[in-house]
């Protein structure tokens, strides 16, 4: 219950639930390391997951966010195939199955009715079901075969912050162990990389000032923005697109940096603000070259680098973190921006109009 869980000195959940996530990544570390600090899970998941051909992550909102990123995970370190669908098409539009499929559910609260609908569809078929929440005992941990925990704490506030970068934290592990298990060598201690990653974090949310600063300065008057990234940055930024229209009610979309040529940069105007993050080398000089395609047409570009790829006009630069874990750091400053947006804006930051912390209904 909410009235339950203390807001402290925050004046909103959400900023509380954002600076909670460096420990969470650290508790997660933890609870999923076995006695010699090495990293583990319930053998009958990592088994579930090998007996697999093939692994169908099924989520909405941000933690269907989640699942894109952790389809890179999966299939870069244990080299399984994923699928990610939204829960409330999947039911009406199955894919041809694959003969010994297994369905990953990732819900924070687990009582998301259009991700139920699918598990109830699926476990009539005869399937087997892993549910990642962050609710023992919720309905979609109950009627799965295995849960994995995301030992984030309560989250409250309706925009979920803490909650993804768990998931992502869960699923990085849930990769990792499925990698080992199968014998193939991660070239990177990915509980030291963690650990970075936490202090990443840390340090992140330390910057909030010049986050608010960021979401002043582009955000405090415009109808629009556009979050752009190439690869995994793709990801987040439709991530960060939804955590701005959610609680700022500013008309925000994420897109991948090459599809712009497509269609969108049509809608570049003067001033549009275009928040790009640059974290992966390999597509550095690409969303680069995006970037000075929108300014040309007069769009604001708010470049977010990682350490190591940053240029000069770049407006902000990431801690460095191993390349394959950045969402888990750039996300920071993307739901710190929404929120001082919000903020700014005089918006109901932790109960955004219109919207449910858990929609149970279809
Ligand atoms: C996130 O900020 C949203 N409020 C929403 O997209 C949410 O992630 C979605 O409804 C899924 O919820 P769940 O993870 O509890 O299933």
């Amino acid at each position: 219950d909410a009235s339950d869980i203390e807001k402290g000195t925050y004046p909103h959940y959400m900023l509380k639930e954002i600076d909670e996530q460096p420990l969470v990544m650290r508790k997660i570390i933890q609870k999923y390391q076995d006695d010699q600090g090495k990293l583990s899970m319930d053998p009958a998941i990592v088994d579930a997951v090998n007996a697999a051909d093939r692994l169908y992550i099924v989520a909405c909102g941000t933690s269907y966010h989640a699942g894109l990123v952790g389809k890179q995970f999966i299939e870069k370190w244990a080299k399984k195939p994923v699928e990610v669908h939204v829960a409330s098409e999947f039911s009406y539009n199955m894919p041809i199955l694959s003969e010994k499929p297994l369905f990953i559910f990732i819900s924070q609260s687990g009582e998301t009715a259009d991700s139920r609908a699918v598990l109830v569809q699926i476990k009539e078929l005869g399937y087997q079901a892993l549910t990642i929440t962050n609710v023992p005992g919720s309905t979609l941990s109950r009627e799965a075969n295995h849960t994995l925990l995301l030992h984030a704490g309560p989250e409250i506030a309706v925009a979920s912050t803490k909650a993804y970068t768990a998931q992502l934290g869960v699923l990085a592990i849930l990769a990792a162990v499925t990698a080992e298990a199968r014998g193939i060598d991660l070239s990177f201690d990915i509980v030291k990389e963690m650990g970075i990653v936490a202090n990443a974090m840390e340090v992140l949310c330390d910057q909030k000032e010049e986050m608010e600063y960021i979401a002043r300065e582009y955000l405090s008057t415009t109808r629009n923005c556009f979050f752009i990234g190439r690869s995994v940055d793709y990801y987040v930024g439709l991530e960060g697109a939804l955590k701005l229209k959610e609680i700022s009610y500013i008309q925000a979309e994420g897109f991948a940096g090459g599809e712009l040529k497509h269609g969108t940069i049509a809608l570049i105007e003067n001033g549009t603000p275009v928040i790009a993050l640059a974290t992966q080398e390999h597509v550095n000089l690409s969303i680069r070259g995006n970037v000075k395609e929108v300014a040309a047409r007069g769009a604001n570009p708010c470049i977010i680098a990682l350490k190591g790829l940053e240029e000069e006009d770049d407006r902000f630069v990431l801690p460095a973190v191993h390349e394959e874990l950045t969402p888990l750091a750039s996300v920071i400053p993307l739901q710190l921006i929404s929120y001082y947006a919000a903020l700014h804006r005089g918006c109901d930051v932790d109960k955004p109009r219109n919207l449910a912390k858990s929609v149970t209904v279809e």
